[in-house]
Protein backbone atom coordinates (compact mmCIF):
# COMPACT_ATOMS: atom_id res chain seq x y z
CA UNK A 1 0.00 0.00 0.00
CA UNK A 2 1.21 3.78 -0.97
CA UNK A 3 2.47 5.27 2.08
CA UNK A 4 1.48 9.25 2.64
CA UNK A 5 5.00 9.89 3.22
CA UNK A 6 6.62 8.95 -0.17
CA UNK A 7 3.97 8.49 -2.33
CA UNK A 8 3.23 11.96 -3.17
CA UNK A 9 6.75 11.65 -5.42
CA UNK A 10 4.73 9.59 -7.78
CA UNK A 11 1.00 9.78 -6.91
CA UNK A 12 0.02 8.75 -10.77
CA UNK A 13 1.49 5.30 -10.73
CA UNK A 14 0.29 4.00 -7.55
CA UNK A 15 -2.59 1.80 -7.52
CA UNK A 16 -4.14 3.32 -4.73
CA UNK A 17 -3.87 7.28 -5.19
CA UNK A 18 -7.15 8.27 -4.07
CA UNK A 19 -5.13 7.35 -0.83
CA UNK A 20 -3.26 10.55 -1.46
CA UNK A 21 -6.31 12.30 -2.80
CA UNK A 22 -8.06 11.26 0.15
CA UNK A 23 -5.69 12.31 2.58
CA UNK A 24 -5.52 16.12 1.10
CA UNK A 25 -9.30 16.61 1.77
CA UNK A 26 -9.17 15.28 4.93
CA UNK A 27 -6.49 17.81 5.87
CA UNK A 28 -8.26 20.46 4.06
CA UNK A 29 -11.00 20.39 6.46
CA UNK A 30 -8.69 20.68 9.70
CA UNK A 31 -8.16 23.75 11.81
CA UNK A 32 -4.61 23.89 12.26
CA UNK A 33 -3.96 23.13 8.66
CA UNK A 34 -6.19 26.09 7.77
CA UNK A 35 -5.34 28.39 10.01
CA UNK A 36 -1.72 28.31 8.28
CA UNK A 37 -2.99 27.91 5.24
CA UNK A 38 -4.64 31.50 6.16
CA UNK A 39 -1.80 33.51 7.42
CA UNK A 40 0.12 31.90 4.40
CA UNK A 41 -2.16 33.18 1.71
CA UNK A 42 -2.60 36.66 3.92
CA UNK A 43 1.12 37.19 3.55
CA UNK A 44 0.89 37.03 -0.35
CA UNK A 45 -0.40 40.66 0.01
CA UNK A 46 -3.10 40.26 -2.72
CA UNK A 47 -5.15 42.45 -4.28
CA UNK A 48 -8.59 41.92 -6.80
CA UNK A 49 -6.25 41.63 -9.64
CA UNK A 50 -3.12 39.96 -8.58
CA UNK A 51 -1.57 37.14 -10.72
CA UNK A 52 -0.87 34.20 -8.70
CA UNK A 53 0.42 30.58 -8.52
CA UNK A 54 -0.06 27.75 -6.29
CA UNK A 55 2.86 25.24 -7.31
CA UNK A 56 2.09 21.38 -6.39
CA UNK A 57 -1.38 22.78 -6.02
CA UNK A 58 -2.55 19.12 -5.42
CA UNK A 59 -7.14 19.17 -5.29
CA UNK A 60 -6.49 22.88 -5.74
CA UNK A 61 -7.98 23.80 -2.43
CA UNK A 62 -5.87 26.60 -2.30
CA UNK A 63 -6.36 27.83 -5.66
CA UNK A 64 -10.32 28.90 -4.48
CA UNK A 65 -9.14 30.62 -1.17
CA UNK A 66 -6.56 32.49 -4.03
CA UNK A 67 -9.11 33.04 -6.60
CA UNK A 68 -11.40 34.87 -3.91
CA UNK A 69 -8.67 37.22 -2.99
CA UNK A 70 -7.76 37.77 -6.47
CA UNK A 71 -11.47 37.51 -8.14
CA UNK A 72 -10.53 39.90 -11.31
CA UNK A 73 -6.95 38.68 -11.63
CA UNK A 74 -5.46 35.25 -12.56
CA UNK A 75 -5.09 32.02 -10.48
CA UNK A 76 -2.87 29.63 -11.71
CA UNK A 77 -2.31 25.71 -10.06
CA UNK A 78 0.91 23.58 -11.39
CA UNK A 79 1.00 20.06 -10.62
CA UNK A 80 3.00 16.96 -11.91
CA UNK A 81 -0.04 14.73 -11.15
CA UNK A 82 -2.23 14.74 -14.07
CA UNK A 83 -4.86 12.41 -11.79
CA UNK A 84 -4.82 15.11 -8.87
CA UNK A 85 -5.55 17.53 -11.16
CA UNK A 86 -8.59 15.76 -13.23
CA UNK A 87 -9.83 15.62 -10.15
CA UNK A 88 -9.06 19.80 -8.97
CA UNK A 89 -10.88 20.29 -12.29
CA UNK A 90 -13.91 18.76 -11.56
CA UNK A 91 -14.10 20.38 -7.76
CA UNK A 92 -13.00 23.80 -9.72
CA UNK A 93 -15.90 23.89 -12.75
CA UNK A 94 -17.21 26.76 -12.92
CA UNK A 95 -14.48 28.95 -10.09
CA UNK A 96 -13.69 31.69 -13.38
CA UNK A 97 -10.35 33.25 -13.49
CA UNK A 98 -8.14 29.73 -12.51
CA UNK A 99 -6.02 27.36 -14.53
CA UNK A 100 -4.46 24.48 -13.86
CA UNK A 101 -1.44 22.85 -15.61
CA UNK A 102 0.64 19.99 -15.97
CA UNK A 103 4.14 20.96 -14.52
CA UNK A 104 7.27 19.77 -13.04
CA UNK A 105 7.73 22.61 -10.09
CA UNK A 106 11.45 23.03 -11.65
CA UNK A 107 10.54 23.75 -15.01
CA UNK A 108 7.37 25.46 -14.97
CA UNK A 109 6.29 26.65 -18.59
CA UNK A 110 5.33 29.87 -18.21
CA UNK A 111 7.56 33.66 -19.02
CA UNK A 112 9.72 34.75 -16.51
CA UNK A 113 7.98 37.87 -14.12
CA UNK A 114 4.62 36.71 -14.96
CA UNK A 115 3.20 36.14 -11.53
CA UNK A 116 2.55 39.04 -8.81
CA UNK A 117 3.08 36.14 -6.10
CA UNK A 118 3.96 32.19 -6.30
CA UNK A 119 3.09 29.87 -3.47
CA UNK A 120 4.26 25.93 -2.67
CA UNK A 121 2.74 24.00 0.27
CA UNK A 122 3.99 20.93 2.00
CA UNK A 123 5.63 19.60 -1.60
CA UNK A 124 9.10 20.70 -1.21
CA UNK A 125 9.45 18.14 1.15
CA UNK A 126 8.61 15.57 -1.61
CA UNK A 127 10.63 17.14 -4.12
CA UNK A 128 14.20 16.33 -5.20
CA UNK A 129 16.52 19.34 -4.99
CA UNK A 130 14.30 22.23 -4.06
CA UNK A 131 16.28 24.51 -4.44
CA UNK A 132 15.63 23.90 -8.06
CA UNK A 133 11.93 24.51 -7.48
CA UNK A 134 12.86 27.95 -5.53
CA UNK A 135 14.73 29.09 -8.29
CA UNK A 136 12.24 28.23 -10.97
CA UNK A 137 9.25 30.08 -8.34
CA UNK A 138 11.65 33.24 -8.17
CA UNK A 139 12.41 33.36 -12.13
CA UNK A 140 8.48 33.92 -12.85
CA UNK A 141 7.80 35.99 -10.08
CA UNK A 142 8.03 39.72 -11.53
CA UNK A 143 10.28 41.79 -9.68
CA UNK A 144 8.90 43.52 -6.49
CA UNK A 145 6.48 40.59 -6.18
CA UNK A 146 6.53 37.48 -3.59
CA UNK A 147 7.44 33.68 -2.90
CA UNK A 148 5.98 32.09 -0.18
CA UNK A 149 6.86 28.75 0.60
CA UNK A 150 5.14 26.63 3.40
CA UNK A 151 6.62 23.49 4.32
CA UNK A 152 6.64 20.80 7.86
CA UNK A 153 9.87 20.42 9.75
CA UNK A 154 9.44 16.74 10.34
CA UNK A 155 12.29 16.72 13.21
CA UNK A 156 9.53 18.51 15.27
CA UNK A 157 7.36 15.55 15.17
CA UNK A 158 5.90 13.84 17.82
CA UNK A 159 3.04 11.03 18.76
CA UNK A 160 1.98 11.14 22.56
CA UNK A 161 3.50 11.43 25.65
CA UNK A 162 5.64 8.52 25.67
CA UNK A 163 9.52 7.72 25.75
CA UNK A 164 8.34 4.38 23.94
CA UNK A 165 11.26 3.47 21.76
CA UNK A 166 9.02 1.64 19.78
CA UNK A 167 7.44 5.04 18.85
CA UNK A 168 11.09 6.17 18.37
CA UNK A 169 11.15 3.98 15.70
CA UNK A 170 7.38 4.63 14.05
CA UNK A 171 8.50 8.15 13.87
CA UNK A 172 12.30 7.26 12.26
CA UNK A 173 10.53 5.08 9.85
CA UNK A 174 8.15 7.81 9.07
CA UNK A 175 10.39 10.69 8.73
CA UNK A 176 12.94 8.86 6.75
CA UNK A 177 9.86 8.55 3.82
CA UNK A 178 10.53 11.97 2.87
CA UNK A 179 13.19 13.45 0.55
CA UNK A 180 13.42 16.73 2.60
CA UNK A 181 12.11 15.90 5.84
CA UNK A 182 13.86 19.32 7.54
CA UNK A 183 12.66 21.09 4.92
CA UNK A 184 10.56 23.35 7.23
CA UNK A 185 13.33 24.93 9.13
CA UNK A 186 15.66 25.29 5.89
CA UNK A 187 13.03 27.71 4.10
CA UNK A 188 14.82 30.79 5.18
CA UNK A 189 18.61 29.28 4.51
CA UNK A 190 16.91 27.87 0.80
CA UNK A 191 15.38 31.69 -0.03
CA UNK A 192 18.70 33.30 0.87
CA UNK A 193 21.09 30.73 -1.36
CA UNK A 194 18.41 31.17 -3.73
CA UNK A 195 18.53 35.41 -3.26
CA UNK A 196 15.31 36.08 -1.90
CA UNK A 197 15.25 37.86 1.21
CA UNK A 198 13.08 37.08 3.92
CA UNK A 199 10.44 39.14 4.88
CA UNK A 200 7.76 37.17 6.67
CA UNK A 201 8.38 33.34 8.78
CA UNK A 202 5.50 32.15 10.95
CA UNK A 203 5.01 28.69 12.05
CA UNK A 204 2.33 27.04 13.61
CA UNK A 205 1.91 23.93 15.35
CA UNK A 206 -0.51 21.54 13.96
CA UNK A 207 -1.75 19.10 16.90
CA UNK A 208 -4.46 16.15 16.23
CA UNK A 209 -5.84 14.99 19.68
CA UNK A 210 -8.15 12.48 17.74
CA UNK A 211 -6.49 8.76 17.10
CA UNK A 212 -8.38 8.13 13.47
CA UNK A 213 -7.76 11.66 12.38
CA UNK A 214 -3.81 10.88 13.17
CA UNK A 215 -4.03 7.93 11.72
CA UNK A 216 -5.44 9.36 8.02
CA UNK A 217 -3.15 12.21 8.85
CA UNK A 218 0.21 10.54 9.61
CA UNK A 219 -0.49 6.98 8.05
CA UNK A 220 0.49 5.66 11.43
CA UNK A 221 -1.03 2.50 10.84
CA UNK A 222 0.64 1.76 7.03
CA UNK A 223 3.93 2.76 8.71
CA UNK A 224 3.52 0.73 11.41
CA UNK A 225 2.95 -2.51 8.88
CA UNK A 226 6.20 -1.19 6.84
CA UNK A 227 8.13 -1.14 10.49
CA UNK A 228 7.10 -4.61 10.89
CA UNK A 229 7.66 -5.66 7.54
CA UNK A 230 11.19 -4.84 7.58
CA UNK A 231 12.05 -6.53 10.74
CA UNK A 232 12.39 -3.07 13.14
CA UNK A 233 9.69 -3.88 15.05
CA UNK A 234 7.88 -7.32 16.11
CA UNK A 235 4.31 -7.83 15.98
CA UNK A 236 3.26 -7.93 19.44
CA UNK A 237 5.21 -4.61 20.18
CA UNK A 238 3.23 -3.17 16.99
CA UNK A 239 0.25 -4.05 18.50
CA UNK A 240 0.70 -3.03 22.47
CA UNK A 241 2.07 0.24 20.62
CA UNK A 242 -1.01 0.88 18.73
CA UNK A 243 -3.62 -0.20 21.60
CA UNK A 244 -1.68 1.94 23.87
CA UNK A 245 -2.24 4.80 21.45
CA UNK A 246 -5.96 4.27 21.05
CA UNK A 247 -6.07 4.14 24.67
CA UNK A 248 -4.44 7.39 25.77
CA UNK A 249 -6.35 9.22 22.85
CA UNK A 250 -9.69 7.95 24.77
CA UNK A 251 -8.61 9.05 27.70
CA UNK A 252 -7.45 12.26 25.95
CA UNK A 253 -3.80 12.11 26.72
CA UNK A 254 -2.51 11.36 23.11
CA UNK A 255 -1.43 14.23 20.56
CA UNK A 256 0.82 13.76 17.49
CA UNK A 257 2.19 17.47 16.91
CA UNK A 258 3.84 18.78 13.68
CA UNK A 259 6.00 22.41 13.38
CA UNK A 260 4.42 24.10 9.80
CA UNK A 261 6.75 26.74 8.79
CA UNK A 262 5.84 29.27 6.38
CA UNK A 263 8.91 31.63 4.74
CA UNK A 264 7.73 34.68 2.35
CA UNK A 265 10.47 36.37 0.23
CA UNK A 266 10.62 39.11 -1.51
CA UNK A 267 11.85 39.63 -4.96
C1 LIG B 1 1.24 16.92 0.01
S1 LIG B 1 0.67 17.37 -1.59
C2 LIG B 1 0.26 19.10 -1.31
C3 LIG B 1 -0.78 19.61 -2.27
C4 LIG B 1 -1.28 21.02 -2.00
N1 LIG B 1 -0.21 21.98 -2.08
C5 LIG B 1 -2.00 21.14 -0.67
O1 LIG B 1 -1.59 21.91 0.19
O2 LIG B 1 -3.00 20.44 -0.50
C6 LIG B 1 2.13 17.45 -2.58
C7 LIG B 1 1.85 17.76 -4.04
O3 LIG B 1 3.10 17.89 -4.73
C8 LIG B 1 2.93 17.37 -6.04
N2 LIG B 1 4.27 17.11 -6.57
C9 LIG B 1 5.16 16.18 -6.16
N3 LIG B 1 6.30 16.27 -6.88
C10 LIG B 1 6.12 17.30 -7.76
C11 LIG B 1 6.94 17.91 -8.75
N4 LIG B 1 8.18 17.48 -8.98
N5 LIG B 1 6.44 18.93 -9.45
C12 LIG B 1 5.16 19.38 -9.23
N6 LIG B 1 4.34 18.85 -8.30
C13 LIG B 1 4.82 17.83 -7.57
C14 LIG B 1 2.06 16.15 -5.82
O4 LIG B 1 1.47 15.69 -7.01
C15 LIG B 1 1.07 16.69 -4.79
O5 LIG B 1 -0.03 17.29 -5.42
Amino acid sequence: MTCLADGFRWVDTAADWQKLAGCLAFIDDLADFRAYKDQAIDGLGLTAASRVADVACGLGFDLVRLQRRAPLGQVVGFDASRALLAAARQQLAGCDGVALLAADARRLPCADGVFDAVRIDRALQHIEAPGMVVAEMKRVTRPGGIVAASEPDWASFSLGADDDPAVTTIIAEWTAGFRNPRIGRQLAALFAVGGLATSGHLTQTIIVRDWIAADRVFDITETIRRCVTKGLIDAPTAERTVASMIEHAGNGHFAARLVIHTVTGRM
